[in-house]
């Protein structure tokens, strides 16, 4: 792939981004999978709606979305195909049904047998980025509907979470998830060490009877000393971000319930269904993505905020960054030239209306800002009306206020109302000015669910995938994060050398610092 920011069709897709309007009155609500997805607060217009089904066409991207349902190794850099479609689809395709059938059943017969037991009030998850924040966030925002068992989670390798996650329960009635693709991940296993001395301590004789392990790695798992029958699957045809769909979905099938975990797979393989039929101006996947682009690549935009108003759904924000930042934080393509467009917006965000007194002063007069994802429930979860009322009013004013701002008159005339000098009323309503035309699209679920938060997450998961194929880079590896890795191996074993000197000469003068002063620690 040639520059893309010399592209003709990128060009234009760029001048009409920007010659589109702000504030403008036009209602685009998208209806995808039972969410509703406004875009009203995006910067669109035909001009830019042509130019971006152009440059999709440039791109290729019918072809690589036939190939990401398709099962094709569109993960270049590793040979490899990304098919979590595959885990939700109602008829996997051939090549994998047989394989995906029999793991699902082999996992859900183990959670019908813990049931029928009354086995297990306890459940560890012991995993790390993709193989914690998705089961996590589902778990955790579901419990409060269908939680059957005490499922408490530990990623870190900092042992004050593996503590904490321990702490007080009954190592007699407690299961141990090891949830790693690789299962060589060095926080996942520590922690797993941690959880065996905490079992044995409790009593329990063969403490690996009570673990579990969910890998796409089996050998390493039985090395480690899980036996056969407790080791559930997944494939390297799954990205670990996207593995929620596979045996990493095992804690919400044991802590909400089989029946919550299928949802989860139909809310998604109905979005799934959506973006692979719906056109383009129709598709809510595409056109969030192409709304993403234009504020990154065009509208200068470095990052953007994830606001959900539904508390909820505080680890949504995690589950995000890991998806689209592992996914899009890389600048080179397909032929291993730099890609010359700006990609990837740092993903932030907090719950509303936690954000609102936290960071929207910014959001609303920094002087550059950034675009804000919105997601409401329309149906609470429980009985205070009222506060239903508030949080919804809340969301759908900062999301006006953003987008359609406050001119310094507007803002005179509050003033005015108590400061009769015109000079200091024209001083002091400068700061009451907001920019406005901050975009922002808001995507309303029914109710919080399995069935739509499947939907939600598969919704991003479509989004990322296209914008990936819109800058031309593969959003299925994460090459960036071995290094950091390589040199932690390398440091801890240096801090462990007890008593003597460590050698610290390959580092900069700061790390051998710290490394000969927290030696033996
Ligand atoms: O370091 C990043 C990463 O490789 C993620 O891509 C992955 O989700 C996470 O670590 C955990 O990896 P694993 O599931 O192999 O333990």
């Amino acid at each position: 792939m040639t520059s893309l920011a010399n592209n003709p069709v990128w060009q234009d897709f760029c001048k009409a981004v920007k010659a589109s309007s702000i504030g403008s009155n036009n209602l685009r609500i998208l209806d995808a999978a039972g969410l509703s997805i406004d875009l009203s607060t995006q910067r669109h217009s035909e001009a830019v709606a042509n130019a971006a089904e152009k440059l999709l066409v440039a791109q290729n991207f019918e072809q690589a979305r036939d190939e990401l349902f398709n099962g094709s190794p569109i993960n270049w850099t590793e040979n490899r195909a990304a098919w979590h479609t595959a885990l939700r689809a109602s008829n996997p395709p051939a090549a994998v049904a047989d394989t995906i059938t029999l793991e699902r059943k082999r996992m859900l017969s183990f959670v019908e047998q813990a049931n029928s037991k009354n086995q297990y009030r306890n459940v560890i998850h012991l995993g790390i980025g993709g193989s914690d924040w998705g089961p996590r966030l589902v778990v955790e925002s579901l419990a409060g509907l269908t939680g059957r068992r005490n499922l408490r989670f530990a990623s870190n390798v900092d042992a004050h979470a593996i503590t904490a996650a321990l702490d007080g329960l009954d190592p007699v009635d407690t299961l141990i998830i090891v949830a790693s693709k690789s299962f060589t991940t060095i926080e996942s296993l520590a922690n797993a060490a941690c959880a065996i001395d905490w079992l044995r301590a409790g009593g329990i004789k063969n403490p690996l009877d009570q673990f579990v392990a969910v890998t796409a790695n089996p050998k390493a798992a039985r090395d480690f000393g899980i036996k056969d029958e407790h080791i559930f699957q997944f494939w390297d045809w799954v990205g670990g971000r996207y593995s929620i769909w596979s045996s990493i979905g095992l804690p919400i099938a044991l802590g909400l319930g089989v029946d919550a975990f299928e949802d989860l797979l139909q809310g998604a393989a109905a979005m799934d269904e959506h973006f692979l039929t719906a056109a383009i101006e129709h598709n809510a996947p595409i056109q969030m993505a192409l709304s993403g682009v234009a504020n990154r690549s065009v509208l200068g935009y470095a990052s953007f905020a994830l606001c959900p108003y539904d508390a909820r759904l505080r680890h949504l924000i995690p589950w995000l960054q890991q998806l689209e930042m592992e996914s899009l934080g890389k600048a080179t393509t397909k032929d291993g030239k730099t890609l010359d467009v700006p990609s990837s917006p740092a993903v932030w965000g907090m719950p509303g209306t936690d954000s609102q007194h936290t960071f929207f002063q910014w959001l609303h007069q920094d002087n550059i800002g950034a675009p804000v994802d919105f997601i409401l429930c329309a149906t609470p979860d429980h009985r205070y009306n009222r506060h239903h009322r508030l949080l919804v009013a809340n969301c759908l004013a900062q999301r006006a206020a953003l987008w359609q701002g406050k001119p310094l008159d507007q803002a005179l005339i509050e003033v005015q109302r108590k400061e009769v000098d015109p000079t200091k009323a024209t001083a002091m309503a400068q700061h009451r000015v907001h920019p406005g035309g901050r975009p922002s699209t808001l995507i309303v679920l029914p109710r919080l669910d399995a069935k739509s938060l499947g939907a939600l997450l598969a919704l991003y998961e479509h989004k990322v995938f296209t914008q990936g194929v819109i800058w031309g880079i593969n959003p299925f590896d994460q090459w960036g994060v071995e290094f950091g890795k390589q040199l932690a191996n390398d440091i801890e074993r240096r801090l462990d050398a007890l008593g003597s000197d460590p050698e610290v000469s390959p580092y900069d003068p700061s790390t051998a610092h710290w490394v000969k002063k927290l030696a033996g620690g």
